[in-house]
């Protein structure tokens, strides 16, 4: 059997997706190069890796034993590259870290500050939504991860380290701006603008919505925390964001934070997440107490 370590990279990425197309996307190929690749490790050992039944491909048995030794092998370099940066010491490390797009609010402030005490490290962040972040944890290709809640199914190491409050934003003039103890009922007849599907602030609100007992009838689906903070402010509706995203809104006075003491902020965490079983490097294990014992220090949440 003669196969590259891109060939197995290719495999593990279209059997993970199930799908030729988003393997091609994440790693930046052409449709046609995944099937050339994939096509050459079928004539080299033999077998076929994946049959289409109508518009989808499952793994053949062959496949499946491939994607097996695929996720270890990744697995066994990944180690190799932790064992080579523990001999290397934090001295001239590398961080890979992933934020939810929400924390990115904070992160790149803690970022520098980590990277003041260790001018020397090398830092790799990627900024994506919780559905992203799930994606680098399946992957076990980051050293650590910023979210909010982890999820459940995944055998993971987990420390919460700051508050992540949610609060209803209106522009100023909104008539519920000036309104004391806004209730549920206030809210009902409203326009939101969420998050797109796969944010876990959405997720959180989704959840708060349903635990009210109250569906919101019309909703505006953006994808990012910006877009939604300059649609409220325009008056297009109403919205729920993390107060971390707040800071210059509520300095400028461009958004008001609604009063609705009985129903919010929704009280939520940062949490640092990564795979259990992980060995940290120096530098990621140096981050990670960094970020617990800092984060409140660094980050205030305005009055
Ligand atoms: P997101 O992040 O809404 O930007 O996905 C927050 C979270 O992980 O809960």
């Amino acid at each position: 059997m003669h196969i590259t370590f891109r060939q197995l990279t290719v495999l593990e990425a279209v059997a993970r997706n199930l799908s030729f197309t988003k393997a091609a996307l994440e790693l930046h190929l052409t449709q046609p190069a995944v099937s050339m690749q994939i096509k050459q490790i079928e004539e080299s050992i033999g077998l076929p890796l994946f049959e289409q039944i109508g518009k989808k491909i499952f793994l053949t048995e062959a496949g499946q034993e491939m994607y097996n030794y695929c996720r270890s092998i990744q697995q066994q370099l990944e180690e190799a590259e932790n064992v080579i940066e523990n001999l290397k010491g934090i001295k001239h490390g590398k961080l890979t870290i992933a934020v939810a797009s929400t924390a990115n609010y904070f992160a790149p402030r803690i970022l520098a500050a980590f990277s003041n005490e260790h001018q020397s490290i090398k830092i790799d962040l990627d900024v994506t939504n919780r559905q992203g972040l799930l994606q680098h944890l399946e992957k076990n290709d980051t050293d650590i991860v910023i979210m909010g809640l982890p999820p459940t199914g995944m055998e993971l190491m987990a420390e919460s380290f700051m508050e992540n409050p949610l609060v209803l934003i209106a522009a100023p003039e909104h008539h519920l701006a000036k309104k004391q103890n806004v209730s549920i009922h206030d809210l009902e007849q409203e326009t939101f603008i969420l998050r797109e599907q796969g944010s876990g602030t959405r997720t959180a609100i989704e959840r708060f919505f349903t635990e009210q007992g109250t569906k919101i009838l019309t909703t505006i689906n953006m994808n990012s925390n910006e877009a939604i903070k300059q649609a409220v402010q325009a008056g297009l509706g109403l919205g729920i964001v993390s107060i971390h995203t707040l800071e210059m809104e509520l300095e400028l006075n461009r958004l008001a934070i609604v009063s609705a003491d009985a129903l919010f902020p929704i009280l939520r965490h940062w949490y640092i997440v990564y795979r259990k079983g992980k060995r940290l490097s120096p530098t990621g294990l140096a981050f990670k107490n960094f970020l617990i014992n800092n984060a409140n220090k660094l980050w205030s949440i305005p009055s």
